[in-house]
């Protein structure tokens, strides 16, 4: 049976879509919107599918299944609405969307229309982080004391200056931290559980945009656990996302998506080897490495075909929005503390 798929957007991320819907048996692009007519025409070309500058077509093309929305972040929920009041299952991508409010209207939306609602975190994919958070469930780092993620990755001038959308905050919602941060905060509440209370502060150090290209913050896991953060797209040349996690029972780091120091009382648990990852977000926004993508994808065709929800659905993509909503007030406060 063939699934047509119907993307929204048209530029970087859109193309990754695109390669991991064709790597999918069975399923086929139907139609892609944009607002550049060029770049959907040529993403048309080589991937398929009919193109649309006019959302409201696009949205009645049939055969369509489902959308994956790969626009600018604060565009998701008004079109992921549109799309399932059409009756399409809707896949968006990080972030569900700016604010919490609107995911909130996203989610009800998909309730009440009886569409599966998903929402892309890849790195809940990868091997080697689906091995931590195995060894995490089974106790083997014993109590979670002590996190400590960063994310100091670069972003060129360039990346920001010629967007319409990156580091606005009607768009973006932010900077740093709600577009890039946004994957290591999804994969910190993941494995370790919910954030109580965040102390922060967020700058915008080297790059000119309204948001802040810098976030730091202390975190407190509901489970007692202590945890700091740092995003930022401002230190060159940029380096991969490392994440270190201590328990009573042992020590883990994650460089990247890659679990690099196993230090665990218990060394029968050893590392499994898993494919190399070539993705590069350190320094580029491109997704090269597609099969995070693929994989998201493919559990969101089964969860339709299987009527359950999605591996990570609206409720689950959410919750790193609400943590960073967290760590937005924070900064902003004379105290800068907040709950979550
Ligand atoms: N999962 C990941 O690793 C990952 C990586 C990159 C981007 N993203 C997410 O994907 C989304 C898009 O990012 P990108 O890097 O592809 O940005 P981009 O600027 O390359 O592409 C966005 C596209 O949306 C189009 N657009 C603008 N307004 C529109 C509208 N009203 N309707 C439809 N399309 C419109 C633009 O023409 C542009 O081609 C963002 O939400 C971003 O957070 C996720």
């Amino acid at each position: 049976m063939t699934t047509h798929i119907g993307l929204i957007g048209g530029g970087n991320i859109t193309e990754t879509h695109a390669r991991a819907a064709r790597a999918i048996p069975g399923a086929e692009i139907s139609a892609i919107h944009g607002t550049n007519a060029e770049k959907i025409a040529r993403l048309c070309r080589e991937h398929g599918g009919t193109p649309y500058q006019d959302f409201d077509a696009f949205l009645r093309h049939r055969p369509m299944e489902l959308v994956i929305i790969g626009s600018p972040s604060g565009l998701h929920a008004a079109q992921g609405i549109a799309a399932a009041r059409h009756g399409l299952h809707v896949l968006t991508e990080k972030p569900i969307e700016i604010s919490i409010a609107r995911s909130d209207a996203l989610i009800e939306a998909a309730k009440q229309s009886k569409v599966q609602l998903g929402v892309i975190f890849q790195d809940r994919r990868k091997p080697h982080i689906c091995q931590l958070k195995k060894w995490i469930d089974q106790g083997l780092l014993g109590k979670i004391l002590f996190v400590d993620a960063r994310v100091k990755w670069y972003r060129p001038p360039e990346y920001y200056a010629g967007s319409r959308w990156r580091g606005t905050l009607a768009l973006d919602g932010g900077g740093a931290l709600i577009n890039q941060g946004v994957h290591t905060v999804d994969l910190l509440l993941w494995l370790l559980g919910d954030v109580v209370r965040v102390q922060a502060r967020t700058a915008t150090q080297l790059h000119k945009i309204e948001a802040e290209d810098t976030a730091a913050a202390i975190l407190e896991f509901a489970s007692g656990a202590l945890g700091v953060f740092h995003a930022t797209t401002a230190a060159y040349p940029g380096y991969p996302r490392r994440v270190e996690i201590a328990g009573t029972e042992g020590t883990v780091i994650l460089e990247h998506d890659r679990i690099i120091a196993a230090n665990l009382r218990n060394a029968a648990a050893a590392i499994e080897s898993a494919p190399l990852d070539e993705n590069l977000s350190s320094s580029t926004a491109t997704v090269s490495d597609f099969r995070g993508h693929q994989s998201v994808l493919e559990d969101f065709l089964q969860a339709i075909q299987q009527n359950r929800a999605p591996a990570c659905d609206g409720i689950e993509g959410r919750r790193s929005l609400a943590l960073i909503e967290a760590i937005y007030r924070a900064a902003k406060t004379p105290d800068r503390v907040a709950t979550v």
